[in-house]
């Protein structure tokens, strides 16, 4: 189990103060996947640094299995190598005058425990088999390929065998192939071990794919903690809904209930009708989000259907499987994700329709 609490950690740039992390908490189940989730200069990599030992908050607590390993009130912080972490780092700072062997060894070499030659060689002979790269022990760190540096990263990170594996955005310098097998790999590794990890990253889909938990941050702060399933389908604000390809968030009001549990909301594209959680009331000032993917394109006549807007196609890209549709629709650009076959032209006039079950409400900022 890994556990933070209010954790918080400034640093003083040239441009004044920054707070990178603004009372971070979360818990991390022993043996699961979590990742910090969220746009660049959001504070995942100082999260993490603070997690391993690497930068000192000014706040907080943080434990790692039973072990308080970080107390502002206590005045207590343990040492980085004394955490039982291991740490992956974006760049891998993987010793190129070393070979892979020497690498791997390095955290035995330099802790505080003394290991004999012979265990030491046991440790790391099964810690590149774990990654996959025995037989490689000889060869200078540089001669390896970017997936096989990032095995060796992973491999010297597990080597002194730790409770937690920390991961700074590990899979970023690959190419798009590489990088989803080497997601499948890490994923199964972290499930053989059982080892619990920290992830960060900021690419969504690696975060669905990988995880049991993700904390989605924006400045320094959790703004919505859950499954991939929750935060993919229930993003909680238009933040986590526009990071998880909501591409249509518009301003609106809550008029009445109507039929079927549904309510009538009122936009400046027109009426609709969805399901609205408890808690809002008529008259309360909102946004409705919606994906792309989810509206539907009609062309005249229209149907007869509840939920429609007309509209006219602005612009239309190609993608292959889809056609990536702007349609204006009362001043309003609508992004919508059309099958090809339709063959949009710009200029038409079209009807579009947002299910009832297609929109998520948010709140108003
Ligand atoms: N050593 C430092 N000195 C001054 N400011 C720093 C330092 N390290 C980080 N920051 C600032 O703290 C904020 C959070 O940085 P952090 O590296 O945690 O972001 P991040 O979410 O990991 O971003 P990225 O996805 O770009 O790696 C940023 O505004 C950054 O500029
Ligand atoms: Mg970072």
């Amino acid at each position: 189990m890994v556990k933070v609490e209010g954790l918080v950690k400034h640093f003083q740039g040239h441009r004044g103060d920054v707070q990178a992390v603004n009372g971070v908490s979360f818990e991390v189940p022993e043996g699961s996947f979590f990742t910090l989730l969220g746009p660049s200069g959001c504070g995942k990599s100082t999260t993490l640094r603070c997690l391993a030992g690497l930068e000192d908050p000014e706040d907080g607590d943080i434990y790692i299995g039973e072990r308080l390993v970080y107390s502002r009130r206590q005045g207590r912080s343990v040492s980085a190598h004394d955490r039982g972490v291991g740490m992956v780092f974006q760049s891998y700072a993987i010793w190129p005058h070393m070979t892979v062997f020497e690498n791997v060894a390095f955290p035995l070499r330099a802790g505080k425990k003394r290991y004999s030659a012979a265990s030491i060689h046991e440790k790391v002979k099964r810690s590149l088999e774990q990654v996959k790269l025995g037989g490689l022990e000889d060869r200078p760190a540089p001669y390896l390929s970017g997936g096989q540096q990032q095995r060796l990263a992973v491999a010297r990170a597990l080597v002194a065998e730790p409770k937690v594996l920390l991961l700074d955005e590990p899979l970023s310098n690959l190419d798009a192939r590489l990088r989803e097998h080497m997601r499948l790999e890490l994923r199964e590794l972290q499930r053989r071990l059982n080892i619990t990890a920290i992830y960060v990253t900021h690419d969504q889909v690696e975060a669905l794919a990988l995880s049991d938990a993700i904390a989605v941050m924006n400045q320094g702060q959790i703004v919505q903690l859950g499954s991939p399933a929750e935060i993919y389908s229930s993003p909680r604000n238009s933040f986590v809904a526009d990071f998880f390809g909501w591409g249509n968030i518009i301003e609106a009001e809550i008029c009445e209930a109507t039929a079927g549990g549904l309510t009538l909301v009122a936009t400046s594209q027109g009426n609709v009708q969805c399901s609205v959680p408890d808690g809002w009331r008529q008259g309360d000032k909102v946004l409705l989000a919606a994906r792309p993917e989810n509206v539907q394109v009609f062309r005249p006549p229209a149907p007869d259907e509840d939920n429609l807007w007309e509209g006219e196609v602005q612009a239309a890209a190609f993608l292959g499987d889809s056609l990536d549709c702007q349609v204006v629709v009362a001043g309003q650009t609508i992004r919508v994700r059309a099958h090809p076959s339709l063959g949009l032209r710009l200029g038409e006039k079209v009807h579009l329709r947002i299910p009832p079950e297609s929109w998520a409400v948010l709140p108003h900022p």
